[in-house]
């Protein structure tokens, strides 16, 4: 069943994912090398709370953090560990918060001070796969507009491998409502998007094959064949013309350059 949004609740759904985005922007500048992330689940979690809001992930079919922290082969859904990171790592952080009756969803890779050429061309084209899918969110387009624009970029001009198993998805009053947004999929096909639906798309990107395997924590989904995957999520509104992004990447990004300034400065 799908859920159309009215002005009112569309609103909402936006305060929740700016404080998503707010957090993701404390993270920028808390990332460095020893940092665990376990120490970046905290603080984030303390952000949300400080906020008014709940870490929606947190007891969400029984996960039990307020994070999704995504180390190098680990793609998706990474439980915070006591290990740190460190210099050339990429960590995924997938944030949510619920405040108002409404959920916000939104996530990033980072990189941990320099990483290699290869790795940043993978961080680049799974951000720009994002905005790529966001395109095509646009009323009067079909759900699989966006999941072919987003597996054509990665998959046929990049050879990257775009992961089955996990998808996009519809939000609001629920962490996650019809209708999936698959990151693969056939020009013209699925459901109409029509204006006040909201969604999730969310690129999972493998550097190597699109297989992926359960972490015995019965959570972390990692990379078959150990290489490095990328994730970028924003969560939308299908507007006419053009999609309203509900999350914003604008503080996380300058937060990022910032950091990643200090950290060369350091090591000069
Ligand atoms: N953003 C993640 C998703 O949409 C939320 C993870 S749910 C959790 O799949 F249970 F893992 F937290
Ligand atoms: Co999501």
């Amino acid at each position: 069943m799908i859920h159309y949004k009215t002005k009112e609740e569309i609103e909402l759904i936006r305060k929740s994912c700016l404080l998503v985005s707010a957090t993701l922007s404390e993270v920028a500048k808390f990332l460095r090398p020893g940092v665990t992330t376990l120490q970046v689940d905290s603080m984030a979690e303390q952000f949300i709370r400080d906020h008014g809001a709940l870490p929606n992930f947190k007891n969400y079919k029984g996960y039990p953090f307020a994070c999704c922290i995504s180390v190098n082969d680990a793609v998706v859904h990474g439980f915070p560990t006591n290990n740190e990171l460190k210099n050339g790592d990429i960590v995924s952080v997938d944030v949510g918060a619920f405040m108002n009756g409404f959920h916000g969803d939104s996530a990033y890779t980072f990189a941990i001070g320099s990483i290699s050429e290869e790795v940043k061309k993978l961080l680049g084209v799974t951000k720009e796969s994002l905005y790529k899918g966001i395109e095509k969110a646009v009323s009067g387009n079909r759900v699989g507009d966006i999941s072919f624009a987003v597996q054509d970029y990665t998959e046929r001009k990049h050879g990257y491998g775009v992961v089955r198993e996990l998808v996009g998805h519809g939000l609001g009053r629920h962490l996650h409502e019809d209708p999936q947004i698959p990151n693969y999929g056939r020009r013209g096909s699925g459901l109409k998007l029509k204006e006040g639906l909201v969604i999730a798309i969310e690129p999972m990107i493998n550097m190597g094959t699109k297989d992926v395997f359960h972490d015995e924590d019965g959570w972390t989904i990692r990379t078959r064949d150990g290489k490095p995957a990328a994730h970028y999520e924003h969560t939308v509104c299908v507007q006419k013309g053009n999609a309203d992004i509900l999350s914003s990447f604008a503080d996380i990004e300058r937060n990022e350059k910032a950091n990643a300034n200090l950290v060369s400065d350091y090591h000069a």
